[in-house]
Parts: structure tokens; C-alpha cells; sequence
């Protein structure tokens, strides 16, 4: 029997195909900067997060309207849907958007209107997370939130993401305050690059309840026996963490000895179009690199449905 998937961190504009960018620049009669679709798949070679995170920003210019938004989502709806994927909690990047002159009402509209259908469609059901550029000044963030709850937009949880080194978790504690007192869900990637200090501070200032990627926690024992005690989820992202060379290789992955100490993993892609794949193809990698077994997919798998924000309905139907 397989368990069926639920993905918790994915970025949705990280899903956004070189195909899609180059149809939705016809559409929007953008003028794209690179030769041809060959020459912009040249570019998905990165040395860390911050050379990801230049293209990922670059790319984002081709999605302007609420239809160019949904189409984006249905997108990874139906590639999610045949990767095994039962439940999807994805973030957005609304100051990205409200940036470049996309309404924050335009952008919603769209993802809601996927969301809105995705278990009709594609028998998965979602939920939007909001994240905050951790590498913009706090007010964007302030005001970011504000406008969030005036439109009462229907997300389920904030989130914190972008360049970590220098950004730590501790400058965006207000706001964080704000979005629980909001009763939104709270979570934030914190270890990917940066130190264990930024999980602790994830977890005491911003009162995270899942942390995303959290792979250098396993530096700090302390660190881990918190982690444990508190039943707190990792989203790890293997083949992202090789893909920004967090680690060399998936053979170099430590993703089994975090399942050994008794940490809650999750498996995900992050950034399935700028990093070789969606959520199968990061277990398939695992498999074949690490040797990842039934039963350990099988925990992960469960993991993930225990993990997620879906109704403890929606829970117990997909941990059958
Ligand atoms: N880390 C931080 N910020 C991000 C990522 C990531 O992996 N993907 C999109 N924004
Ligand atoms: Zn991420």
C-alpha cells in the first residue's frame, strides 16, 4: 500500500517551468532576456542559495494577472498530483510581486482560485502560505501582513524565506506575533544555509511549528533533542540541498541519520523547477542514492500527513 504525499514546502513561483515562462511572456509581451529556452536552461547552475534566488526573482516578471497566477498553480497541481502528492501547503512571495506593480489582490485572486478547485481536480487539497523576504526591510514585511489580513485573504500560515545568512529570524519577531495573534500558522526556514542559532531563534521568537529545511540543526545536539522533544517537522529538500550545494551529493545526504535520531522528516521539492524535480523524483533520488527503503518512505510519507495543517479529517483519511 502506498502512502500517499502531502507536500509542505514548495515555493510556487520555483514551480514556474522554463516552457510556462516563456508562454506567459508571449502572453504578457515581455521581452525575456536570454536567447532562446536553451539558453535560459543554461542558467539553472548555482553555486548557493543567493544564485538560485537571482533567477528565481528574474523570472517572476512574466507573471503579471490573476489568470497567469492560477494557471501557474493548476500547473503544479496536476504535476503534483502525478508525483503521489494527496495534500500541498505552498508558499508565495507576495512582496516579490507587490514589487514589480502586481497587486497583492491580483495574485491572490489567482492561487485562491486553484486552491479553490484542487481537490475537485486534482484530488489534492492546498492551502497558501504566506512568506516574507527575510532579506527586505521589516516594514515590507509589516506592511505585507497588514494587507494580508485587510483583504482577509484566505492563507493558512506565514512563513520566512530568501537569503538567510545575515537575516536572522529575531528581526521579524513582531510580525510574527502579529500573524499567530492573527491565528495564522507559522513556520520558517531557518538551517538551510544558516546557522543552528537561526532554528533556535525560529522556534523561541517566531514560535515556528515546522521548520523548513532545518538540515544544520544536526550541528547542535541540543539542538536535535529540542527538535525531538517537541515533535517539531523538518521540510527537508534533498535534491535542493544538492542543488545549492548544501551538500555534494544525495549519497552525502544525511536525510537517514536525522530519521535515526528520531526527527520528524518531511520530503519535498522547494523549487521543483529550478532543481531537478518535483516530490517523486526527489524520493526516487533517495532510493538510488541513499537506498531509501519502503518502510522509511513509508515514515516519511506519514510524516508529512501528520506534519501538514489539513483538517485532522482530512488527516486521518489519508493516514488510512
Ligand atoms: N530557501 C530560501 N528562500 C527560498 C528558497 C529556498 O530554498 N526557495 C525560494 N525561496
Ligand atoms: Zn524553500
Amino acid at each position: 500500500m502506498v502512502v500517499p504525499v502531502a507536500e509542505l514546502h514548495m515555493h510556487i513561483e520555483g514551480s514556474l517551468e522554463p516552457e510556462q515562462i516563456y508562454q506567459l511572456a508571449e502572453r504578457n509581451r515581455i521581452d525575456l532576456p536570454y536567447r532562446d529556452i536553451d539558453d535560459l536552461r543554461s542558467r539553472y547552475e548555482f553555486t548557493d542559495l543567493q544564485s538560485f534566488l537571482d533567477l528565481y526573482f528574474a523570472n517572476m516578471a512574466v507573471l503579471r494577472t490573476a489568470e497567469d497566477f492560477a494557471d501557474l498553480t493548476r500547473a503544479y497541481f496536476r504535476r503534483a498530483a502525478a508525483a503521489g502528492v494527496a495534500h500541498a501547503e505552498f508558499f508565495f512571495n507576495p512582496q516579490a510581486h507587490v514589487a514589480r506593480g502586481v497587486p497583492l489582490s491580483a495574485v491572490l485572486e489567482g492561487i485562491m482560485d486553484a486552491v479553490s478547485t484542487s481537490e475537485r481536480e486534482f484530488s489534492i487539497s492546498s492551502a497558501a502560505i504566506a512568506a516574507v523576504l527575510r532579506d527586505q526591510p521589516v516594514r515590507g514585511a509589516e506592511e505585507m501582513l497588514a494587507e494580508i489580513i485587510r483583504l482577509q485573504a484566505p492563507i493558512v500560515g506565514l512563513g520566512l524565506d530568501s537569503a538567510e545568512v545575515g537575516n536572522p529570524p529575531s528581526l521579524f519577531e513582531d510580525v510574527f506575533a502579529r500573524a499567530r495573534a492573527e491565528g495564522l500558522h507559522v513556520v520558517a526556514h531557518a538551517g538551510e544555509e544558516g546557522p543552528p542559532e537561526y532554528i533556535w531563534q525560529a522556534l523561541d521568537l517566531l514560535g515556528a511549528e515546522r521548520i523548513d529545511h532545518g538540515v544544520r540543526a544536526l550541528e547542535d545536539p541540543a539542538l536535535v533533542q529540542r527538535l525531538v522533544d517537541e515533535e517539531i517537522p523538518l521540510t527537508v529538500c534533498p535534491l535542493s540541498n544538492v542543488r545549492l550545494r548544501v551538500f555534494d551529493t544525495l549519497s552525502e545526504h544525511p536525510l537517514r541519520s536525522m530519521l535515526e535520531l528520531g526527527l520528524i522528516v518531511t520530503v519535498n521539492s522547494d523549487d521543483p523547477a529550478y532543481f531537478g524535480g518535483y516530490v517523486d523524483d526527489n524520493f526516487a533520488g533517495l532510493e538510488k542514492e541513499l537506498g531509501l527503503t519502503e518502510s522509511e518512505r513509508d515514515v516519511l510519507a506519514r510524516n508529512s500527513i501528520k506534519a501538514s495543517f489539513a483538517s485532522s479529517a482530512r488527516k486521518a483519511e489519508l493516514l488510512r
